[in-house]
């Protein structure tokens, strides 16, 4: 896969977080990145911030849960490239009414709580990679990334004291209650091997690439990584080269347990 020059990414949620940061640093590796955002002054804003740095960075309206706003990314990206060779499903929220720093125990969550959630993390990743499988597939070397979370590791989940020692996030799986967060991001990860059975031999690589435990607006700013190191991890599985892994769950660690 040629590094960088002319690849085209789209990364959703771009507007701030590890987002913007994986469009940052997708963009000083030379590709055009498309700054989805589903609001258009803050994606205009990240945008322009980028391209201060030098980068080809271009907002992109989308709101992940509105499938008119999908549909029309679709056509801009095909009307201006033709084809999209990147694709970061990063967009994400916590849990129903944002980050909480007591939160619900499972038995509290309801339905609605958790459809909120699955909208975003679950069903705005399906909508956005199913409206860009076909200019994915117009790429010489596609790379999907599902932003995912060790939270969703069932592994974690089932056994914390069995995973701990692979990974430092892997032990608050379980302690955190986020039932609509850390399903969401198992659903996610089932996703991800799905698409990853049927496109691996297209080229077309898809992971699930965890950031690690992140000081970002989703969690109040507690995680002790910072979004430059959080990037790296999508960053890599959006640049592997054509015998990388397909259908893994990248962590800071190397590989963590689904
Ligand atoms: N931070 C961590 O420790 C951590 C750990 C593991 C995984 N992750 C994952 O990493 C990803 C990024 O998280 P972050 O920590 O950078 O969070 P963040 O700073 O809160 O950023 C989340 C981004 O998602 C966008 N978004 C939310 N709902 C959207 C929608 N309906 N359509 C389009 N965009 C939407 C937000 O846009 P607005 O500004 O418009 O709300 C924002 O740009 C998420 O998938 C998260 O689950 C984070």
């Amino acid at each position: 896969m040629e590094e960088g020059t002319n690849r085209v990414a789209l990364v959703t949620g771009a507007n701030k977080g590890i987002g913007r940061e994986i469009a940052r640093q997708l963009g000083k590796l030379g590709m055009t990145v498309l700054v989805g955002a589903r609001d258009e002054g803050r994606g205009e804003e990240a945008a322009r911030e980028l391209g201060g740095e030098g980068i080809d960075a271009r907002f992109v309206r989308l709101d992940v849960t509105d499938q008119e706003t999908v549909d029309a990314a679709a056509r801009s990206i095909d009307g201006e490239f033709g084809r999209l060779d990147v694709l970061v499903n990063n967009a994400g929220i916590p849990a129903g009414g944002g980050w909480a720093t007591t939160p619900l125990r499972a038995t509290e969550y309801t339905a609605d709580l958790v459809r909120a959630v699955y909208e975003v993390n679950v069903l705005g990743a399906v909508a956005v990679t199913h409206a860009m499988i076909p200019l994915l597939r117009r790429s010489p070397s596609a790379r999907v990334v599902n932003m995912s979370s060790e939270l969703g590791s069932l592994a974690a989940l089932s056994d914390p004291g069995a995973v701990e020692e692979l990974d430092p996030s892997l032990q608050i799986a379980g302690g955190l209650g986020l039932l609509a967060y850390n399903s969401s991001k198992a659903a996610l990860d089932a996703i991800t091997l799905m698409y990853a059975g049927e496109l691996g031999g297209e080229g077309v690589l898809v992971n699930a690439a965890s950031p690690g435990y992140t000081a970002t607006d989703l969690n109040g700013h507690t995680g002790p990584l910072t979004v430059e190191e959080a990037a790296t991890v999508p960053v890599k599985a959006a640049t592997l080269p054509d015998d990388g892994p397909t259908g893994r769950f990248l962590s800071r660690y190397g590989e963590a347990p689904w």
